[in-house]
């Protein structure tokens, strides 16, 4: 198929037709077309964007391109997350059984780690025997039966996505806003959840730098989501720093235990527990913000969430020990500590230079074909603006090669500072577009009644 006459006309500045742009994905779909020209019409979307119109019908196109799910069979409401991708981003594990705690039914469709930043699917992977490979029958009666499926994308949903995502990656053309929206959407359309909270990621360890882009893509996404009748929330937080204090596969499922426990990082748990009640809300679950979060918060602390985490585990044939130390997850061949050179505070850290470090050591990949270490990561010792005496520990690098782990530390040690003054306190949270419009978020004061 050959698609110069489009190519000509986006790179033009026309607007397309449904009938062209199903063209271009068919192209994309079958592989009749050679990648150079799938490439320069992906280059000419950079530069001249894409009406409304076109950006619906690039995302029919795509979710269209592979099976779509129905969900109409099941009681709960159907509800899902999405994260525009970080470092130390660990809230998925947490928030899917949660969601479920409070009576959503979450078919989730995760990705691998992009570029500086981590993936649910690898992280999963690290619990040993976890398939994130379930064919639909599975999905659907894990579904029906837990309520929670934690799948990844396979050939059968969205495949044009996954032909695109793999050459905007090496063709300059990944941070377009018509072309992000339909990546991300085309697969939740697929996946079929009535309700989507999106989780924009903004700083200097996330693909939007600034909050007037992550605002230009939070209302396009918002906007799109419901053309296709799909509810939708866009929470708008930082990512400066790396999120709770681990980062990489194995680390960040325990850590994630941790929180499904009661306990973990605050600010793991408070973006949890703010994400999943904007889903239960949407979801019609909870009348307002401040029940949502109090039903959240008890089943959070009463065991319910990690028993039902417990639950998918089993049924998707990982093993862990919720009554272990350790959880039963076996421990890293080689690890290394990085002490205070002197006494002070320590800095927060550059999000995409802990995340670089963290692929470099085996926890991401440098090329597609790359196998990830699941028992890789870094653990902080401390939270950032700890008081540190010369000599504490500030931070474990643990993986399956020694000499990775020495390089790891090395590169963590040039990273890290350790400050006579504590650093300000930085808000997580930046705003929320909803039904409201753009606002700033407000952490429900769980000491009032509602
Ligand atoms: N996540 C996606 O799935 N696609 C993008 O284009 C960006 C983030």
């Amino acid at each position: 198929m050959n698609l110069l006459p489009l190519i000509l006309a986006k790179r033009a500045g026309y607007e397309l037709d449904e009938t062209q742009i199903h063209t271009f994905v068919n192209a994309v779909s079958t592989g009749a077309t050679p990648d150079y020209q799938i490439s320069a019409f992906l280059m000419a979307v950079f530069f001249k964007g894409m009406t409304r119109n076109e950006r619906v019908a690039l995302t029919r196109a795509m979710a269209e391109s592979g099976e779509t799910l129905d969900w109409s069979a099941l009681s709960a409401p159907t509800a899902d997350k999405h994260s525009t991708g970080g470092v130390g981003d660990k809230i998925s594990l947490i928030l899917a059984p949660l969601a479920v705690a409070l009576g959503m039914a979450v078919p989730m469709l995760s990705g691998r780690g992009l570029g500086f930043t981590g993936g649910t699917l690898d992280k999963l992977e690290s619990i040993p025997g976890f398939s994130t490979d379930l064919d639909r029958a599975a999905f659907a009666k894990q579904m029906a039966e837990i309520g929670c499926g934690l799948i990844g994308q396979s050939g059968s949903i969205a495949p044009a996505d996954r032909k695109l995502y793999s050459l905007r990656d090496v063709t300059g053309t990944v941070e377009s806003l018509p072309l992000i929206v339909s990546s991300i959407l085309s697969k939740k359309i697929a996946a079929g959840p009535a309700s989507l909270v999106i989780d924009l990621k903004v700083g200097r360890g996330a693909f939007m730098r600034d909050l007037a882009s992550a605002q230009a893509l939070g209302t396009a996404l918002r906007e799109t989501a419901h053309d296709f009748g799909r509810r939708c929330t866009v929470l708008f937080t930082a990512m400066d720093a790396p999120l709770g204090l681990t980062v990489g596969n194995r680390p960040e499922v325990v850590e994630s235990l941790e929180v499904l426990a009661g306990n973990g990082p605050e600010d793991i748990r408070d973006l949890t527990l703010a994400l999943t009640s904007e889903m239960a809300l949407l979801a019609g679950l909870s009348a307002t913000a401040h029940e949502a979060w109090s039903r959240a918060t008890a089943a959070l602390d009463d065991g319910s969430a990690l028993r039902i985490f417990g639950d998918i585990v089993l049924a998707q044939g990982g093993r862990l020990d919720l009554q272990a130390k350790g959880w039963g997850m076996p421990a890293a061949a080689h690890r290394a500590v990085l002490t205070a050179p002197v006494a002070g505070h320590l800095v927060d850290p550059d999000a995409r230079k802990v995340g670089r470090i963290a692929v470099d050591l085996g926890a991401g990949r440098q090329r597609a074909e790359d196998e990830v270490d699941g028992s890789a990561g870094i653990i902080f010792a401390r939270p950032w603006g700890a008081s540190l005496a010369r000599g504490e520990e500030i931070a474990f690098i643990e993986g399956a090669d020694p000499a990775r782990v020495d390089r790891a530390a090395e590169a963590l040690g040039d990273v890290l500072e350790v400050a006579a003054d504590p650093p300000t306190p930085a808000s997580l949270f930046l705003g929320i577009l909803d039904d409201a419009g753009y606002h700033s978020w407000q952490r429900p004061d769980i000491s009032r009644r509602s």
